[in-house]
Order: structure tokens, then C-alpha cells, then sequence
């Protein structure tokens, strides 16, 4: 194989109560990458589209871990890469996890396979590290299994897959400021209280349970954050009126999709996530800032090879 095309999907983190720890992909938003096997060995950035990203292997979340993957198996070729975004860094929907993810996934295919999902979201968690400083698993996790996963453990790392509800619809709204992860990581409480412990994890149990069960009342109660979303809300122009009114066009839930700013919505079928996307629509062309929404089912699958 010399060249490879790839969709690597956009990823809601968190999923409200799962700070850190839940996510799920995306259908139709997302990067496209290209792969192409040079004799010169390691890695060239040739082309970025669609944002403004650094060509420096070094300092890019794809390009770095191209690099890695390729020094660590000795790899005897190099690979020359192209990226483009189709959405926007720091809007919360896992920019640089889609591009990294997208980065292991690809250079997998040239290695025959040799990295399990497991290892490739370890790799791809090191591309975040190199874009935002942390290594954080629910958005590559999400990217790299497909549909919903639960990061269960860091130390060591375990993933596990989670099932998708069939009439599962995701909305979301990107309000077009950038908010950078680090930043909104900052604003985070350093502890809290044993009874919001005690509500968080208890509905991180009821989603997960009801993503089992097809239960979307359960869904819809478990959707609860008393950790990140209060801390975080005040960075998100209308937050609280988008939330409210797409609960009242009868989403599921409503919160921070990752660190924001986008807002997502989970809805029961086509009907409500099509009321739900009107109304938000409705609420943001009040305001002055431009935005775009998105009306997407979930991905079961993860990444996909294009060409
Ligand atoms: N779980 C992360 C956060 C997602 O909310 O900060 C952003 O990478």
C-alpha cells in the first residue's frame, strides 16, 4: 500500500457527567487526512487545509505522532501527510483529538495493523498532549473505537466500548469563538463536594446503563454535570438559554460538548433533533455572534478508510 485517504470523525467529550472520562463520535463531521509512503524516511506535513496548523512535526498532534509510530517500529519509509479540517480548533468537538487519532489510525494501516485500538489511543493521547499539554483519552478513545466509550481507567489504560442506542441523534451548536482546553481547564474546581461525587458518578452508572438498556428516560436523567458544566458555563455566550430551550423542544440533555464552546443536545429520533436544531438555531440568530449547527447521528464505526 503506498497511499491511504481517511475520515477521522469529530467527538463530543464528557457527554455531560463522564468529565473525563465518556465520549462518542460523530457521523459527518470530521478531517480528512491522506497517507503517502516516501522513500525518504520520516515524516512531511505537505499540505494543511481548513484551519491554521503548525507544519512542524514536532508541534503538530498529527505529524508527531506519525513521527513516533515510525521511529518506534524502525519503520524502513516515510510518510508524507496532508490534513484537512473539516471544523474548527478550540470549538470543544476534539480538533486535535481528530487529527490525532486520525494520525495512528492511518499510519497503522502502512505497519500492518501491528497496534491494537488500545495502543492507538495511548499514541493519539500523546498527540493531545502535544496540542493542548494533557493527555486526555475521551475524545481519541471515541475517534478510534467508534460510537460511545468509557475511559475506565487511566492507570493503566482501559477503554471500553459502549453500545449506541439506534434512534440516538446528537445536535450541536458552535458558537464561532475559540475557547482554548487549557484555558477551560483552568477554571476547574480543584475539589469537589462528596455529594456532587456522589451525583456525578451515579449518573455516569445511569447512562452507561441506559446506552444498554435503549432506556432514553435513563439517558435523559443521567445527563447531569454538577462538576465541569457550572464552572465552565459563564465562557459560552447563551449557554444557559440554548440548554433550556432545547430541552423544551424535548432533547434528552443538554451540556459543554469536551471543553466547549460548543453545546450539544441528545435527542430521541429525527423529529425531535430537528424541532431541537430550530430552536437553537432560533436562540443564537438573537445574538450577535455567528455560529453553525450540526445535526448528526452517532458513529459506531470510528474512523474510516475513504480511499
Ligand atoms: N475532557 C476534556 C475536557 C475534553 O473537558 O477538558 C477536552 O479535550
Amino acid at each position: 500500500m503506498n497511499y491511504l485517504k481517511i475520515f477521522s470523525p469529530a467527538t463530543v467529550a464528557n457527554v455531560s457527567c463522564g468529565f473525563d472520562s465518556m465520549g462518542f463520535a460523530l457521523d459527518t463531521i470530521g478531517d480528512e487526512m491522506t497517507f503517502t509512503k516516501t522513500q525518504k524516511k520520516g515524516v512531511t506535513i505537505t499540505q494543511i487545509s481548513g484551519a491554521k496548523l503548525p507544519y512542524n512535526v514536532q508541534e503538530n498532534a498529527a505529524g508527531a505522532v506519525v513521527q513516533k509510530m515510525l521511529q518506534e517500529t524502525k519503520a524502513p519509509f516515510g510518510i508524507a501527510l496532508t490534513i484537512h479540517k473539516g471544523f474548527t480548533p478550540g470549538s470543544g468537538l476534539g480538533s486535535s483529538a481528530a487529527s490525532a487519532a486520525g494520525a495512528a489510525f492511518g499510519t497503522n494501516q502502512f505497519l500492518q495493523k501491528k497496534y491494537t485500538n488500545l495502543e492507538l489511543t495511548k499514541l493519539a493521547m500523546f498527540g493531545e498532549k502535544v496540542a493542548c499539554g494533557t493527555e486526555i483519552a475521551d475524545n481519541v478513545a471515541a475517534a478510534i473505537f467508534g460510537g460511545f466509550v468509557l475511559v475506565r481507567s487511566y492507570h493503566p489504560l482501559e477503554i471500553i466500548k459502549l453500545p449506541v442506542p439506534k434512534k440516538l441523534r446528537v445536535v450541536a451548536i458552535h458558537p464561532q469563538i475559540e475557547i482554548k482546553t487549557q484555558d477551560a481547564r483552568e477554571v476547574l474546581p480543584k475539589n469537589i463536594a462528596l455529594k456532587d461525587g456522589i451525583t456525578q458518578w451515579a449518573n455516569v452508572g445511569g447512562l452507561v446503563s441506559g446506552l444498554y438498556t435503549d432506556n432514553y428516560q435513563l439517558i435523559s436523567n443521567s445527563l447531569v454535570d454538577v462538576v465541569a458544566e457550572p464552572a465552565r458555563k459563564a465562557l459560552i455566550p447563551f449557554f444557559d438559554s440554548v440548554k433550556k430551550n432545547a430541552l423544551k423542544a424535548g432533547a434528552l440533555g443538554a451540556g459543554i460538548s469536551g471543553s466547549g464552546p460548543t453545546i450539544f443536545a441528545l435527542c430521541e429520533g429525527d423529529e425531535i433533533a430537528s424541532k431541537v436544531q430550530k430552536v437553537i438555531t432560533e436562540t443564537y440568530s438573537k445574538t450577535k455572534i455567528d455560529f453553525r449547527v450540526f445535526n448528526s447521528k452517532i458513529n459506531a464505526a470510528g474512523i474510516k478508510i475513504i480511499e
